[in-house]
């Protein structure tokens, strides 16, 4: 099936670098395997369960309206389970955040989730761990 795509000069040209490096035959391989990931990452964080610590690390356009106030609210609304965060200011128009949460990994999921889908949001990464209780 053949779809048409919207995307950014930069982020096309980052991609074409990026498949031009790793030797891939064509685009339209690079935007399959990038498919696949997605899905990958999609179904791995669906079996997030049970008691988790993760951490968040997001990074984000500080001057996209709205968004740090939304970002806010989110973390209040799950401040049940986040321990702690830090705030990083990377350039002039990027902040990193990173995000440490203690709880069940089904919540520790949708507060990654809900956050990743905030307009402004470049980048949002989970990682998960065990309480080390049961290594
Ligand atoms: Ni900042």
């Amino acid at each position: 099936m053949r779809i048409g795509v919207s995307l950014p000069v930069n982020l096309l040209e980052r991609f074409d670098e990026i498949i031009l490096q790793r030797g891939y035959s064509s685009r339209s391989e690079g935007i399959r395997d990038s498919i696949r990931n997605y899905i990958v990452q999609f179904e791995w964080m669906s079996d997030v369960q049970g008691e988790r610590v993760g951490v968040i690390t997001i990074v984000y356009s500080h001057v996209q309206r709205g968004l740090e106030g939304n970002l806010t609210d989110i973390q209040h609304e799950f401040s049940s389970i986040i321990q702690s965060s830090m705030h990083v200011h990377l350039d002039h128009d990027n902040c990193l955040e990173v995000i440490v949460l203690r709880g069940e990994g089904k919540d520790v999921k949708t507060a990654a989730e809900r956050m990743m889908a905030l307009k402004g949001v470049k980048h949002v990464k989970l990682t998960t761990t065990s309480l080390g209780k049961e290594l």
